[in-house]
Order: C-alpha cells, then sequence, then structure tokens
C-alpha cells in the first residue's frame, strides 16, 4: 500500500511517491509567490474561465481593497458549465441518506448543471434579480447545493442558515439581510428522528420581508404551505426551462452573506465577493487537498459554515472533483458509519473537526477497525487547535500511519484555508498548522504591531495585499467592519487569533476575544449573554468558554437571579437558549452566584471567571470594585 507521508521523529515529510504526484511539489513556490503576491493570483485566476479578463488585479483603499476589478466571471459557470465536455458523466455530488431513509444518490456534472440551471430559472420566475439576497434553510441535501448554485447563476445573493439554528437566528438573518425568498425542506433526518424544519421556517420567516418560500420534499410529511407563498420545487422544477444564461458578474460583485458570531450579540452578515473568493477555493482545494481527477472527497462540514461553503460545495466544484455529501451524524446509528461510508464510496480525502477525532477517540478504535479505509490518502482537520494526542490518533487509526494531515487554519472572514502545510512540500509537525498559503503573508505581532520573534506568543495577523477569498465588508455596517478587523493595526486584518511562530511554522494558539469555539462551532459569549438575560428569573450573566476533553470548549453561564433559585429553572434556562439560539449552543453548566467580579466602571471581568474555571492563574484582581466576589465564586464552583 502506498505511504503518502515519512516520518523523522516529530516532523513529516511527503514521501518520494507523494511528491511525485502531488499537485504541487516545489517549495520554491511560497518565494517565488511572495516576490509578487498579486502576479502570483493572477497567474493562478486565469486557470477558471472569465467572460472578460480584468483591467487591474489589485486596488487597496484600507480597510477596503478589490482584486481582479473589471473582470467578468460566474461562479456556477465555473463550477459546472466548463466541466461538460470532460467531465459529463463523472460524478459530481455522491449523497448518502441517514440511513434507513433512502438510497445513495449520485449526481453528475451533466445532472448537476441540469438541475441547477433549471433551479435558476424557477428564481427568475420567482422575480428573484441579480443582487437580491435569497435565505437558504436546508439541510446536508443535494439541493443546498443546486440552490446556491441557481444563486450563483443568476447573480442573487444566498445566505444559508444552519438548518440547526432555532427560528430567532433565522428571522434575525433573513431581516439582516433583506431576503424576500427562502429555500427550506419539508424536514430531514438527525439521529433517527424526523425534525421538522418547515415548521422552523414557518416560524422564522414571521416577521420578515420573506414573500415566497421554496419547499424541497426530503421526508413527504405533510407540512403546511401556505397558498400563494409556499411551493414545492418539484413542481415549479417541472415547467422550468431547460436552461439559464450564466449571469456575467463583475468580480467584486457579492456571492454570498454568510453569518457568523462576534464579540457582539447580534451575528454579523460577512460579505464575500466572486471571483476572489472563487480563485482561493479553487487553488486552496487543489494544493492542500491536493484534489485530483480520480479523487472522492469528503469534506464533513455543514454547509451552515463556511467550511461547508468553501469545501463542500464550491472548491470541489471548481476543480471537477468528486465529493461526499453526508446527511446525517457522525454517529448515528453507530459510530461506525463515517467508516462505513469511505469504505463503501473508496473516499480518498478526508476532511473533518477536532472535535470528531476526539469523539471517535473516546469511542475507541474497534468502530473503524470493521471497515476498510484502505482508500484514503490524505486527512484534513479544521476549525479549532488539534492536540498533539488527537493528531497522532487521527494519523494512526484513521490515516494508518500512510495519511499526511493538513491542520487547516482559516475563519468565515477568510473565505479559505490562509495556514496549512502543503503534502507535497511539507514539512507537517503536529500541533502547528504550518506556513502561510503561498501569496498569503499571516505575521504574529505585539498590541502595537511590531513583529514578534521564534516562539513569541502574539497577535496573527495578515499584511497586505489582502487574500483575493478574504471578507469585503459586513452587510449594512460598514463600522463594524472597521472596528472589528482594521481598528487595532489600521493597515493589517486582525483576525482576533493567538499565535507564534516556530521554525517558520504557525502554532494558533485560539481566540483571543470573546468568541468561543464549541464543537468546532464559533458561538459568542454575549449572544448567549444576552439571550440567558431574557429569562425573567435573571438579572445579570455572564458566559464564558471552559476547557471540554471532546469538544474543546463548553459554554458555561454564571447567572445573577432575581429572587430565589428555584426547582427546574436551570433548565428552563437551558430551553431558552436552545429555542432563541440552537441546542449547540446550551450551556454545559449553570452556576447562580450574588455577584460577578466587575471593575470600577461596572465591566464584568469575563478573564477571571475563565481562569477560575479552567483552573488557571487568577491573574490581577486588585483593580476589582468587589474582590470578594471572587472567593464567594471559588465556593460555590468547590475550588
Ligand atoms: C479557529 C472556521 C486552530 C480560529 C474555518 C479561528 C482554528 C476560528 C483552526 C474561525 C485551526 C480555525 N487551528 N484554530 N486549524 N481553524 N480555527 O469562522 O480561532 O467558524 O479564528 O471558521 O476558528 O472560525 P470560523
Amino acid at each position: 500500500m502506498a505511504k503518502w507521508v515519512v516520518r523523522e521523529g516529530n516532523v513529516f515529510w511527503p514521501s518520494e511517491e507523494m511528491k511525485k504526484v502531488a499537485n504541487i511539489s516545489n517549495s520554491d513556490v511560497y518565494e517565488e509567490a511572495d516576490k509578487n503576491p498579486v502576479s502570483f493570483w493572477e497567474e493562478k485566476a486565469r486557470e477558471l474561465k472569465w467572460f472578460k479578463e480584468w483591467e487591474k488585479p489589485y486596488e487597496e483603499n484600507l480597510p477596503y481593497f478589490k482584486w481582479f476589478i473589471g473582470g467578468k466571471i460566474n461562479m456556477s459557470y465555473n463550477c459546472l458549465d466548463v466541466h461538460l465536455k470532460d467531465k459529463g458523466d463523472k460524478p459530481a455530488i455522491i449523497w448518502e441518506p441517514e440511513p434507513p431513509h433512502g438510497e445513495a444518490r449520485i449526481i453528475t456534472y451533466n445532472e448537476l448543471y441540469k438541475e441547477v440551471n433549471k433551479f435558476s430559472n424557477v428564481l427568475k420566475k420567482l422575480g428573484v434579480k441579480k443582487g437580491d439576497r435569497v435565505g437558504i434553510y436546508l439541510p446536508m441535501i443535494p439541493e443546498v447545493q443546486m440552490a446556491m448554485l441557481a444563486c450563483a447563476r443568476i447573480g442573487a445573493i444566498h445566505t444559508v442558515v444552519f438548518s440547526a439554528f432555532s427560528p430567532d437566528s433565522l428571522r434575525h438573518r433573513l431581516n439582516d439581510s433583506g431576503a424576500k425568498i427562502l429555500i427550506t425542506s419539508d424536514g430531514y433526518y438527525r439521529r433517527g428522528k424526523e425534525i421538522t424544519l418547515k415548521d422552523k421556517a414557518d416560524e422564522g420567516i414571521k416577521d420578515t420581508g420573506i414573500e415566497k418560500v421554496i419547499v424541497v420534499r426530503r421526508t413527504g410529511s405533510n407540512v403546511n404551505m401556505a397558498d400563494g407563498r409556499d411551493f414545492y420545487l418539484d413542481e415549479l422544477m417541472k415547467d422550468a426551462e431547460e436552461y439559464c444564461e450564466p449571469e456575467k458578474m463583475e468580480s467584486n460583485d457579492t456571492l454570498f452573506l454568510l453569518y457568523t458570531s462576534g464579540t457582539t450579540g447580534k451575528p454579523k452578515g460577512v460579505i464575500h465577493d466572486t471571483g476572489g473568493y472563487a480563485v482561493q477555493a479553487y487553488l486552496t482545494t487543489k494544493w492542500i487537498f491536493d484534489l485530483k481527477d480520480d479523487d472522492i472527497f469528503w469534506c464533513t462540514a455543514d454547509i451552515g459554515w463556511v467550511t461547508g461553503h468553501t469545501y463542500s460545495c464550491y472548491g470541489p466544484l471548481l476543480c471537477g472533483g468528486t465529493m461526499l455529501v453526508y446527511e446525517g451524524s457522525p454517529d448515528y446509528p453507530d459510530p461506525g458509519v463515517w467508516w462505513k461510508l469511505i469504505e463503501k464510496h473508496k473516499v480518498t480525502i478526508f476532511y473533518t473537526s477536532p472535535t470528531a477525532i476526539r469523539m471517535f477517540e473516546r469511542t475507541g478504535e474497534s468502530w473503524m477497525k470493521k471497515y476498510d479505509l484502505s482508500s484514503l490518502r490524505l486527512l484534513g482537520s479544521v476549525g479549532e487547535p488539534i492536540g498533539e494526542e488527537a493528531w497522532m490518533w487521527y494519523f494512526e487509526n484513521v490515516g494508518g500511519g500512510r495519511c499526511p494531515i493538513v491542520d487547516t487554519w482559516w475563519q468565515t472572514e477568510t473565505g479559505g484555508i490562509l495556514i496549512s502545510s502543503l503534502p507535497g512540500i511539507g514539512p507537517i509537525i503536529p500541533t502547528f498548522a504550518g506556513k502561510s498559503f503561498p501569496g498569503v503573508r499571516m505575521a504574529v505581532v505585539d498590541e502595537s504591531g511590531n513583529e514578534l520573534g521564534d516562539e513569541k506568543p502574539g497577535y496573527l495577523v495578515q499584511k497586505s495585499p489582502f487574500a483575493p477569498g478574504m471578507l469585503r465588508g459586513v452587510y449594512g455596517n460598514p463600522e463594524k467592519y472597521k472596528k472589528t478587523y482594521w481598528e487595532k493595526y489600521k493597515t493589517m486584518y486582525d483576525t482576533s487569533d493567538g499565535a507564534y511562530i516556530k521554525n517558520g511554522l504557525i502554532k494558533i494558539e485560539g481566540r483571543t476575544d470573546d468568541v468561543m469555539k464549541v464543537a468546532g462551532h464559533r458561538l459568542s459569549t454575549a449572544e448567549l449573554e444576552d439571550t440567558i438575560t431574557l429569562h425573567e428569573n435573571v438579572v445579570e450573566c455572564a458566559v464564558v468558554p471552559r476547557p471540554d476533553e471532546i469538544k474543546g470548549e463548553a459554554p458555561v453561564a454564571f447567572v445573577i437571579l432575581r429572587g430565589k433559585e428555584r426547582e427546574g429553572l436551570k433548565e428552563d434556562i437551558i430551553k431558552l437558549v436552545e429555542r432563541k439560539i440552537s441546542p449547540i449552543a446550551k450551556p454545559a453548566e449553570i452556576y447562580f452566584v450574588d455577584d460577578l467580579p466587575k471593575t470600577r466602571s461596572g465591566k464584568i471581568m469575563r478573564r477571571i471567571l475563565r481562569n477560575l474555571i479552567s483552573g488557571k492563574e487568577l491573574g490581577d484582581i486588585t483593580t476589582l470594585v468587589n474582590p470578594e466576589s471572587v472567593e464567594k465564586i471559588k465556593e460555590k464552583l468547590k475550588l
């Protein structure tokens, strides 16, 4: 069996075999690209099909910048039309339902092209025009990629909302984006249960501008269909024309909005453009995942997150690849389900989260030993730091000691991976994400923006020229865009992550702001606090993350009550969070306290709570107006 990686102590290098076949194996690429990142990206952009070439490759007027100015391109054209001649009969999507609800579907490029064209015409007929926002609230079924590509084809801006988000979360996103159309489904299957998504959608569109709802039939159950407002997709598709001319988008026109959590209460709509994002998605998939014609690529991320957008949809399709899409969860009907799928479809590239890996580590190797995983040749990790133990476990048990692991660092805002090792070049060192991707300049700096030397921890930033896949703003809120990403360093993009560099490789240490990564999901402590304080018995609340063996982090709430504690109150608060945000955000622990540590100006010192709960040094508490509160909380925590 081919070995794709060789080990030298704690460092992993591509094997000779890997170097021979890899899409990129010449390490000069880093230096070459860094000499002139703009011409590097220009050259790569030419691998996509442009209706018209750009007049100017890059322009900066900070905090704004543009790529491929004047260039005309269409995302759906590059994902579909360009592959028809050579790859029409090749599977684009292999879809697997959650067992036992249905059969696998194999959708070729020809078929996907046909469906997307019809879907585009359906949208047009319902009045959707270029620049209009379309909400997509769908589970992992192929119609979600079709819906995104249909929007892209006609120049409509999609905003996908994770199907496990609550109706309230959906409503906020629909209102903020001003969407008039929502695409959803009757329901879907999750851990053996039927989830009636349409009911949640009906609730979520109340008090929004949604005029029409397109419903994909997945479960076939009876759902409420409002006359003149709700339409089944299959019925609309019946009379739809077979061809839809792709809209010629200016490269900087918006492709999608994706809402993400920041340091304040309400999620913000991150804006991604068309051309720059496409180039980044394409090249990172080709080089980091080394995607080739005969690969079967499986990114397990849900489409509701950026990883799903870039690597469960656009990246693989831009490369003309075949991807697996799975509706269900990793542990249902048993923890063997993912490995069974890898065996069945001979998956070659597998991309998942450290949380999933830790979960499988806990369940034990026996589940994967039942299946043949020898088709795998490359593994990836994303979303949170991966510890050495989980890395080695993944390497040995999933990769059979043969496959390189790419630990990919990026964010909703960056659109595509910015830091990773390249599997044909190396080196790969467990727990280090790697180098900046060619043509990208990441750096670690101190508070005032001075670059730090080796092994000095600081703040992770990006320097000019900014990568083509980067966000172009926050929808409807330029102030927020400036404040969040550009206020601190002005000429550098602030990632809000802590990091250090050792031997040229970047080690990510985690968020430095009030954003948590719970099971890889990005959640804001402020949003949880705002939600919990909505409860009539709650006066004040602080939420901080505590380390969690499986999920990486878990939210813990400290709550000051109005009146006395009563039975069932904790459960009520948890239910409130599930209802208002999502079950994924529910606090792992709630402590009722009399007082929260505060500064003289009344600011809650979350850092102290965070240190308390994770057993770290408390740090300076002399600036507190109520240092005695710390002792009392310690008692509660029985420390
Ligand atoms: C964290 C996910 C360590 C980081 C694509 C970042 C990581 C946040 C890694 C963005 C990694 C992502 N190692 N931490 N390989 N990848 N992160 O927007 O804190 O959901 O800022 O995008 O995830 O989360 P988001």
